[in-house]
């Protein structure tokens, strides 16, 4: 199903995006905070609805930037730990594929963001619309590894011909994300079988996790010039 809704001149895309999609967060859910610049604009309309609406809920976070953002705007908050089950969770996406199948990670914070959105009753993507793609690949995708052998993986991926780069911050030292860890980008071009190689990543030691996301999106909330989309997803898992 697909609903378009008009372009207010004022907002970029990914504001758009952002803004539509928390008109699915309801009072009393427990809500998962994606990370991103489009998530951003999410947790920024859920901050305004709690002020300005007086809507209720409470917050599990991704990363410690939305945890940061999320407490400036006095949202309450729990971490995955402290909850049965995550409501709903909106985040952010670096591709996704014409089957909905995703990459994410570009912001470092895939593993808990894998993690939120593994312990959600649904999970809402929310993208410009250059995200959209007909095959996954073009967009590096990131392996969130273990320091501690990552030079070996380094050579696995070189050989296996995965052009394998060590991320690093604004500084080019080697960037650590929030769980501690390292990220290699995957250069690959283009993804033939995304499960296969989730299959082949996750059997892989010193691999904690990767940037595939498969199975994992109910809707997809797309800003473009010609409107908001809202695209269902088949949910298969
Ligand atoms: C962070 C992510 C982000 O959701 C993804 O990189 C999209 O970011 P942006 O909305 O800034 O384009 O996966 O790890």
């Amino acid at each position: 199903m697909l609903k378009l809704k008009k372009v207010d001149a004022k907002m970029n895309l990914k504001q758009l995006a952002g803004i539509e999609a928390a008109k699915f967060v309801k009072d009393g859910m427990i809500v998962g905070l994606g990370t991103g610049s489009t998530a951003y604009y999410m947790v920024e309309e859920i901050g305004r609805r709690m002020r300005e609406e007086g809507l209720r809920i409470t917050g599990v976070t991704t990363s410690n930037a939305t945890k940061e953002q999320a407490e400036k705007l006095g949202i309450p908050l729990k971490s995955i730990d402290e909850v049965p089950v995550v409501d709903l969770t909106i985040d952010g996406a670096d591709e996704i594929s014409a089957d909905f199948q995703g990459i994410k990670g570009g912001g470092a914070a895939l593993l808990f963001e894998k993690i939120v959105a593994t312990y959600s009753k649904e999970t809402i993507w929310i993208v410009d619309s250059s995200k959209l793609v007909d095959k996954l690949g073009k967009f590096p995708l990131p392996v969130e590894v273990i320091p501690y052998g990552s030079q070996q993986l380094l050579h696995i991926f070189e050989e296996k011909g995965f052009q394998p780069v060590l991320r690093t911050d604004e500084n080019g030292e080697v960037l650590t994300t929030d769980g501690g860890h390292y990220i290699i980008d995957l250069h690959l071009e283009v993804i033939e079988q995304p499960e296969s190689l989730a299959t082949y990543l996750d059997e892989l030691v010193g691999v904690v996790e990767h940037g595939l996301f498969l199975n994992m999106v109910s809707k997809v909330v797309v800003g473009s010039e010609k409107g908001v989309e809202i695209l269902d997803a088949i949910r298969r898992k």
